[in-house]
């Protein structure tokens, strides 16, 4: 039961408008949207909803303060102690934005302040490091001459982020922009706009100069305005398949760069030679964890014919252990699908399960009446051409695949149109490295699921996306080489 000592409190909502040139204002149209509690389904607040008018000011400002500084022409130190102060702002308010962050989207607060905030907090420090490591190369051509290359910011960036990670999403974008000395114009998702819009504040309050940052909530309408924005150099989006397809088409327009971190279907595959004890915690928590909702969630779960029984025993017990409920209350594993469309969308992925076949184990149905809860469900006996194991789900449905041999894994593992993650558990050493290097994916984890640190780049294969973030590889989004050739005598 959940008590109100307990509970943690919700946070003062501090910032509800467009953030523009360094100023707070409403829509010049005037116009707002709600956004919900995914727990209650009450409105939280009204925030202001950025239309074409407010993407043209935003982008003038970031125009202005990238093409006339101070930020890209800034000491590169100064930059650099700029974003560690903002990551120092950030961990010294990560209550308050982890409260925020959980009244927003639903997700569990002991998630928001271990796992989202940290990875916040270290992504922005490790980005500020970067900031005065920008280097080019002098390089040995032909005949008598001086070559140099430098690597250059790409410009302004429209960067356009989903609802899953809300605030990690900003971290992810930002930092490598920040750190190239880019200038930004943001769209968070209309779900959950709250905690970006307070990072924002921090950022004034870290010292990055006005129109550096600008923060545009709004639709999808308010993200298209920028994609067809002349003045815009770059897109960065993160999202699904079928958005960032469209995306790519608008940008043709104006041949802006383009990098996508889109959705995913990742194989999970358990041994029977793996520890059983850890691959089941991995299993449960590779899928379940955020409700479901990530990108790289082990949704094609295939397990080994001869610990097929003992798995699915187990891992439904995993599965039925988890504590829904309040996300603010401390014990709470699982909290609510982000909105109704999701909740929709997810029961009808589970009605189709049913309708092919696939045996329900344990879950299948909405928990209370009030809130977009989703019992964990588990379906056994998958086979490869259900919706259920070929569509991104992107909710807490676990679909367990059975097979007999190595390289009919590796098959049937690859033979889908996305390529974001997967992961190999076995205590064949040899074995795992073979499969990581066979399946098409951008991260393979191995013995382990869901690893994520700043320095190590994430990104998809085929439909999952183009480019990679994270990482030093992250820079290179954002950043136009140059090359400088000078005669000699
Ligand atoms: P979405 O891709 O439509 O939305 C993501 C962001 O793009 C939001 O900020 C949205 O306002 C913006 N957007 C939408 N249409 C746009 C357009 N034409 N031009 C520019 N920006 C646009 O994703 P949505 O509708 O929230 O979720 C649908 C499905 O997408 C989910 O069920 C899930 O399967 C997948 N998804 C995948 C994510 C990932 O991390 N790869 C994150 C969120 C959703
Ligand atoms: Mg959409």
């Amino acid at each position: 039961m959940t008590t109100m000592e307990e509970t943690t409190a919700k946070p003062h909502i501090r910032q509800t408008q467009l953030l523009i040139d360094g100023q707070w204002r409403d829509a010049q149209s005037g116009k707002t949207f709600t956004t919900f509690d995914p727990s209650t389904e009450a409105p939280i607040t009204e925030v202001a909803y950025a239309g074409p008018e407010d993407v043209d000011l935003a982008v003038a400002a970031a125009r202005q303060a990238f093409d006339h500084g101070p930020w890209s022409r800034m000491d590169a130190r100064d930059r650099g102690r700029i974003m560690y102060r903002l990551a120092e702002l950030v961990e010294q308010n990560l209550e308050e934005l982890a409260a925020l962050e959980t009244w927003d989207n639903g997700k569990p607060i002991r998630d928001s302040r271990a796992a989202d905030l940290p990875l916040v907090v270290d992504c922005l420090r490790y980005y500020a490091g970067w900031a005065d490591k920008i280097q080019g190369q002098t390089i040995p051509i032909r005949g008598d001459y001086f070559c140099y290359s430098r690597r250059e910011p790409v410009g302004v960036c429209g960067q356009i982020i989903p609802w899953n990670f809300p605030l990690l999403m900003v971290a992810w974008k930002w930092g490598p922009a920040l750190a190239m000395g880019c200038t930004i114009v943001m769209k968070p998702a209309e779900q959950t706009p709250l905690t970006c819009l307070r990072l924002g504040e921090l950022a004034l309050e870290a010292g990055v100069p006005p129109g550096v940052i600008n923060i545009l909530p709004g639709f999808g309408d308010t993200g298209a305005a920028i994609v067809r924005h002349r003045d815009v150099d770059k897109i960065a989006f993160t999202g699904s398949t079928e958005t960032g397809r469209i995306i790519m088409r608008e940008a043709a327009e104006t041949l802006k760069r383009v990098t996508f971190e889109l959705g995913g279907k990742s194989p999970n595959i358990v041994f029977a030679d793996a520890d059983l004890d850890a691959a089941i915690d991995g299993a449960e928590f590779g899928l379940f964890f955020n409700q479901g909702q990530c990108c790289c969630a082990g949704s094609r779960l295939f397990v080994e014919r001869k610990v097929h029984a003992e798995f699915v025993k187990r891992v439904v017990e995993k599965a039925q252990s988890r504590q829904l409920g309040d996300p603010f209350h401390p014990e709470t594993t699982q909290g609510p699908q982000v909105d109704e469309e999701q909740f929709r969308k997810i029961m009808d992925y589970i009605e189709r399960g049913k309708r092919a076949g696939a045996e329900c184990v344990t879950g299948g149905q909405r928990l209370g009446d009030r809130g977009w809860y989703i019992e964990p469900t588990v379906f056994d006996h998958v086979s490869d051409d259900m919706d259920i194991a070929r569509e991104e789900i992107f909710g807490p449905v676990m679909s367990i695949l059975p097979f007999d041999d190595l390289d009919e894994v590796v098959e049937r593992g690859n033979q889908t149109m996305y390529g974001l993650a997967a992961a190999v558990w076995t205590r064949d050493a040899a074995k795992a490295h073979h499969v990581a290097h066979r399946l098409r994916a951008g991260t393979v984890w191995i013995n382990c699921y869901d690893v994520f640190d700043a320095a190590a780049p994430f990104g998809g294969f085929k439909a999952s996306g183009i480019g990679r973030e994270l990482g030093e590889i992250a820079l290179a989004n954002y950043t136009e080489p140059k090359t400088v050739t000078m005669k000699l005598g």
